[in-house]
């Protein structure tokens, strides 16, 4: 055998116990089958087109526990491409299963495909949604949990009740409208609405019993607006971020940014009737409120009074709360070790990484860019690509580590990362929006964050002890947030604006976890059911 077979060889068989291991591993399973259809809904009273998990909108819970490996085998019946992906959900080791363009290809219509993910070393709250065309303003999303191990301590007692709130800005206009709209090179109108769970005002009802303690995993899964939620005569108690227990805070309205997840625990401790819930725009004008219902189970009343109006004041009463939310160093994350045990303020920063975004039109349309280039899809996904070695696809350096102050272009942007190293990003906003980062694969500290312009000497204020470990930051308008990120999963994972138009019109980017040890350790190699497209049909995914 030449050299290089003997190592595809031995690469082969560690791939077989590999899957020989996953399957036997002790950690549970859990299986769903899931059908995608266009189906009718009514969210604002007008019929609509929607996209259906199962009949569903929004789409079905996941429930699971950490470590729990989740079976999903996803029926494409639209008829076009579909991708889900996962936000927040880390896929170790496994970025062909993060259902975003550069990593998976597109399941065909009437076709399958089966993820296999792990909530490997995970607790929280997030959602899944879809990640293709402008699918995502017509549904396809539903709710995350990923509940601690049985003798995991967790830092509150157990609620009477779980309940998951997607909230979320939302159009009259079906999704392929919007999307012709940002295809022209238009940008989009304001929304119509604010939707609960699916349901336009009045439309949703939360039953809680006297006296009890319930928590509430509220997730932001609009397209653009920042909102704000708050319950009549209820105050919340902070208990979670996007999988971190935070120091138990108190709150009577809070803001939740695009893409974000929060948990809080509420007390049923007033007078038995009914309270309004009310979610509204922030930083709009008009500002569009919706409510829901929170019904005492011996309620004597039906809502009344106002509706509680959010904040008056505007930036920076959110950058206030959002510097107050904090790591409780002292409880446990998903390992029974207290989350503070992870020092990462006496890390050494390895690599410093500044992103600015920007608007622009190129060829007389509009896009949007992070560090002048604005991102479009290649004709197979970055990953599969690479773990073929695809020429020509994409070239890792495509998108600076730094502002170029260069015009605006397009190109399939891949930033090439080594694993391991310990990078310190700074996204700087230098627009008048506010803006909601993700990063796919990793959670990150959220350091620091101020209006004007991040110099050297803003480190300065950096919180280096109990700064928030989440996945999804705000940026507010002509203001920077810096974040501390080890680069410990290895993969090709999207890097993007959370506000969905801008998204789609080029504001995001791959970064390239890379080890140059190709090792089984770091990476496991391509699923065998792997679905090939573009350059990559008629490739062999399955061990000989
Ligand atoms: C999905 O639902 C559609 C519409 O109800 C049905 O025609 C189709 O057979 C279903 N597919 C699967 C795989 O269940
Ligand atoms: C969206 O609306 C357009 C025009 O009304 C219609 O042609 C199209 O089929 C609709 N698409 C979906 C997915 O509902
Ligand atoms: C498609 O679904 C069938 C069962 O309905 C399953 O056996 C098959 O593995 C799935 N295909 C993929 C690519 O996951
Ligand atoms: C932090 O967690 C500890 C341990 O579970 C708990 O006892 C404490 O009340 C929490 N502190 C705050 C401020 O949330
Ligand atoms: C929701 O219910 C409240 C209280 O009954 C009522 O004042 C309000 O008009 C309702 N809103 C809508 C849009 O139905
Ligand atoms: C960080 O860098 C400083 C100065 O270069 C060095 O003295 C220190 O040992 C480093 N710390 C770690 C944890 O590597």
């Amino acid at each position: 055998m030449l050299p290089k077979q003997a190592g595809l060889f031995a690469l082969r068989l560690c791939a077989i116990f590999l899957a020989l291991s996953i399957v036997t591993a002790e950690d549970p399973y859990r299986f769903f089958n899931w059908n995608v259809t266009y189906g009718d809904i009514y969210p604002l009273g007008v019929r609509q087109q929607g996209i259906l998990i199962n009949g569903q909108f929004p789409g079905p819970e996941i429930y699971s526990v950490t470590n729990d490996n989740l079976i999903i085998n996803v029926h494409n019946s639209l008829p076009e491409p579909f991708l889900l992906s996962w936000n927040g959900v880390q896929q170790r080791k496994n970025s062909y299963q993060d259902g975003v363009y550069g990593t998976t290809c597109p399941i065909p219509p009437g076709k399958n495909f089966t993820y296999t993910l792990q909530m490997k070393d995970q607790i929280g709250s997030f959602f899944y949604f879809p990640s293709l065309a402008f699918h995502k303003a017509a549904g396809g999303f539903g709710p995350i949990k990923v509940l601690s191990r049985p003798r995991i301590p967790v830092p509150f007692p157990e609620p009477a009740g779980d309940y998951s709130l997607l909230i979320g800005d939302w159009y009259k206009t079906n999704h392929t409208k919007l999307k012709a709209i940002l295809d022209r090179g238009h940008r989009l109108p304001f929304p119509d609405g604010i939707l609960i769970n699916g349901q336009g005002p009045n439309g949703t009802s939360f039953t809680v019993e006297q006296g009890k303690t319930y928590r509430l995993r509220i997730s932001n899964v609009g397209l653009q607006h920042s909102l704000n939620f708050r319950i009549q005569g209820h105050k919340m108690k902070l208990v979670e971020v996007e999988g971190t227990h935070t120091v138990q805070t108190t709150y009577s309205e809070l803001d939740i940014h695009v893409g974000q997840s929060y948990s809080v625990l509420i007390t049923a401790d007033q007078p038995a009737q009914d309270y309004f819930v009310a979610v509204s725009t922030r930083f709009t004008k008009p500002v569009l409120t919706t409510t829901a219902t929170l019904h005492y189970s011996n309620s004597k009343r039906p809502v009344s009074g106002l509706i509680p109006g959010g904040p008056t004041s505007e930036i920076d009463w959110s950058l206030n709360q959002a510097r107050s939310i904090r790591t409780n160093l002292t409880a446990s994350g998903p390992r029974p070790n207290p989350q503070g045990s992870y020092h990462y303020g006496l890390i050494n920063i390895t690599r410093s990484i500044k992103l600015e975004s920007s608007a622009a039109q190129v060829d007389k349309k509009q896009r949007y860019a992070v560090n002048s280039v604005s991102f479009v899809p290649a004709d197979t996904p970055l990953k599969i690509a690479d773990y073929f070695d695809i020429d020509g696809v994409f070239r890792v350096g495509s998108i600076s580590d730094n502002p170029t102050g260069k015009k605006m272009y397009l190109d399939t942007s891949v930033m090439g990362a080594d694993f391991r190293a310990f990078v310190e990003i700074v996204f700087q906003n230098h627009e008048d929006i506010v803006q909601s980062w993700h990063i796919d694969g990793y959670s990150f500290w959220v350091v620091g964050m101020d209006g004007g312009v991040w110099t050297p000497a803003s480190r300065n204020q950096y919180n280096l002890r109990d700064a928030v470990s989440r996945c999804t930051t705000q940026v507010y308008p002509k203001s920077w947030t810096a974040i501390y990120m080890a680069l410990d999963n290895v993969g090709m994972w999207n890097v993007r604006t959370e506000f969905w138009a801008r998204q789609y019109l080029g504001q995001q980017f791959y970064l390239r976890v890379y080890s140059p040890v190709k090792s089984l350790r770091d990476e496991y190699p391509i699923p065998v059911n792997a679905l090939l497209c573009g350059r990559a049909v008629g490739r062999q995914t399955r061990p000989l």
